[in-house]
């Protein structure tokens, strides 16, 4: 099994809730949501033709592709309608010390 390592990103206040930050993360672009007090982080890029996802907007929790309305959970990144068909990158999201952190596989 693969270590997972937590970066921290940034302070809880600079992420309440309904906000989303986007971070390049060892040059992968990022976003990080906080949806009613939980973080997830999952690839600012769509899988069905690369386009930036992190601005789609969220229901429950599901976000949708702004371009072709893909949807994609963003608990772990699972695909769940058309037009996409491959689950996007998903990383895992603590509070450490006041600070979300974020999780990486080494
Ligand atoms: S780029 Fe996201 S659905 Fe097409």
């Amino acid at each position: 099994m693969k270590e997972v390592t937590f970066y921290p990103i940034c302070a809880i206040e600079d992420l309440p809730p309904g906000e989303r930050l986007f971070i390049e993360l060892d040059d992968d672009p990022v976003v990080i949501l906080n949806v009613d007090g939980s973080y997830y982080a999952i690839a600012d890029v769509c899988t069905h033709d690369d386009g930036p996802l992190g601005d789609g907007d969220v229901e429950d929790h599901q976000i949708i592709c702004p371009r072709h309305g893909a949807r994609f959970d963003i608990r772990n990144g699972e695909v769940l309608t058309l037009p996409a068909v491959q689950d996007v990158r998903s990383y895992p999201v603590r509070v450490n010390n006041g600070m979300v952190e974020i999780g990486v596989e080494e």
